[in-house]
């Protein structure tokens, strides 16, 4: 891998880290070969998130994080990813419904939501 990536990561990685850990990982990690592509991200997140975490990342339903308060956004790219993955005791596994691509570009969408 070109060493430019990873500075440009690195250049990203303040503002836009699920950029950066696409930027910076090597195509073998699943649905990371390419930059997150955030408008992608909000349309999976209207079709799929939106019920429950709401169109502004404002719950619709208790016991979801506030999105738009940044709960839950303090973790890795990577832990969102597995977590989106996986779903939680409410929230449903994501796992084979829409693609590891999808979620990657829907965890750099839900970073915008921070008000
Ligand atoms: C049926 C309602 C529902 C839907 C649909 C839903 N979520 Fe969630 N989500 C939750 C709930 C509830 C939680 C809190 C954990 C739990 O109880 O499952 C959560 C937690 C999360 C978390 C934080 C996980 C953690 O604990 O750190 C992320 C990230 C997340 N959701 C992303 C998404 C994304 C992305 C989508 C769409 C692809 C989505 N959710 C769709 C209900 C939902």
């Amino acid at each position: 891998m070109p060493r430019f990536p990873l500075i440009l990561g690195a250049a990203l990685r303040r503002t836009f880290p699920a950029l950066a850990l696409a930027a910076l990982l090597p195509g073998g990690a699943p649905g990371a070969a390419r930059a997150a592509d955030v408008f992608a991200g909000a349309k999976i997140y209207e079709e799929h998130c939106a019920r429950c975490h709401g169109p502004r990342g404002v719950p619709v339903l208790p016991n979801v994080p506030d999105f738009s308060r940044g709960e839950r956004l303090d973790a890795p790219d990577q832990v969102l990813i597995e977590r989106t993955r996986a779903g939680g005791r409410l929230m449903p596994s994501f796992d084979r419904i829409i693609s590891d691509r999808d979620i990657l570009d829907v965890v750099a969408f839900i970073r915008t939501l921070q008000r």
